[in-house]
């Protein structure tokens, strides 16, 4: 890590060298009249801005990379302090759970040290291993109330909670995730009879900050669950801090409780409030919610789990 910084840094450096060497070469002594002089210096002039202005966009990208690595170690000595039952792989650390199958047939389900592309360090993930073979990186879930979901935009970035219990990873990190494959996310709900639901989709991704994180899918692809997630697809993420729904007047956030890419507003989110035994009264559905057509209007689900694997 400690050599990508340097080379970063070195960037500019190397770009001030050469924008003096170009300064040096530029002919001041000749006259105006000189039409092939008057080209050369048009010519060194648009080279001129074009470096200015690649320095400024290096620079910015450092300020980036910057800020990134900030996130990173925070997340990792405040967020995921529970690194007690880090199974070991050997070799270099995975890009996400699937490979953690791939190499190791046998591995079980539980926490991995993982490192997606363009992400600086490997983070405990949690990983489901399923019947088929599979996989899956494990994003989100709630299951018995334990954290607070009801947060701003920062701690929505960067992750929070506790991987052996409830947590969200992160929009950095789901960012840096999907950039890798074509991802199937799977989401999981089980309702207060303990009847687990699914719904897949094909296409998920995640973009990046400057883009607020929109979320896109390509497609429903089943499950016996409803689809309460296409209707989000495009959507750029939005905290109560946030606002970056399509819902005139207020912040969806603020009154579903909770971030999600939330449109104007939602037919699901399963970042809302907690409620126990399910059903629940008040003017905003502001539970852990998933749309069904014919279910009782606000119901809250017992447990979630919101998961990836790449398409194969
Ligand atoms: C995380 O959750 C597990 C399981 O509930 C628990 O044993 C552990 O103490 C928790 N760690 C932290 C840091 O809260
Ligand atoms: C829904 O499908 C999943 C996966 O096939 C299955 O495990 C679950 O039991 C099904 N749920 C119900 C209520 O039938």
């Amino acid at each position: 890590m400690r050599l990508r910084m340097n080379r970063t840094q070195l960037l500019p450096v190397a770009f001030l060298v050469l924008l003096s060497a170009i300064c040096k070469a530029r002919p001041a002594d000749r006259t105006p009249h000189d039409l092939s002089n008057t080209v050369y210096q048009v010519g060194t002039q648009t080279i001129l801005d074009l470096v200015v202005d690649k320095l400024n966009r290096l620079q910015q990208e450092m300020d980036e990379l910057k800020q990134q690595q900030i996130i990173t170690l925070e997340t990792r000595e405040g967020t995921y302090s529970d690194t007690t039952s880090i199974h070991r792989i050997v070799g270099p650390a995975p890009l996400d759970c699937h490979e953690v199958r791939r190499r190791e047939p046998r591995a079980v389900s539980g926490v991995y040290m993982i490192k997606p592309r363009g992400q600086f360090d490997a983070l405990p993930i949690y990983c489901e291993m399923d019947k088929e073979g599979y996989g899956w990186t494990v994003f989100q879930r709630r299951m018995d109330g334990s954290e607070d979901f009801n947060r701003h935009w920062r701690d929505y970035s960067r992750g929070f909670g506790n991987v052996s219990s409830e947590f969200w990873l992160g929009n950095e990190f789901l960012h840096h995730l999907t950039m890798q494959y074509n991802y199937i996310l799977r989401v999981e709900v089980t309702d207060w009879f303990n009847r687990k639901y699914i719904a897949d989709y094909s296409g998920f991704e995640v973009d990046s900050k400057r883009n607020d994180f929109r979320m896109t899918i390509e497609e429903f692809l089943g499950g016996n669950a409803t689809d309460a997630l296409t209707y989000h697809s495009g959507s750029k993420f939005t905290t109560t801090d946030k606002d970056n729904d399509d819902s005139e007047g207020v912040n969806c956030a603020v009154v579903h409780h909770g971030g999600w890419w939330f449109q104007a507003c939602d037919r699901s989110n399963l970042n809302g409030l907690y409620y126990q035994d399910g059903t629940y009264g008040g003017e905003w559905d502001d539970g852990i919610e998933w749309k069904e057509t014919d279910g009782p209007p606000f119901y809250s689900y017992k447990a979630t789990k919101m998961m990836l694997r790449p398409w194969e």
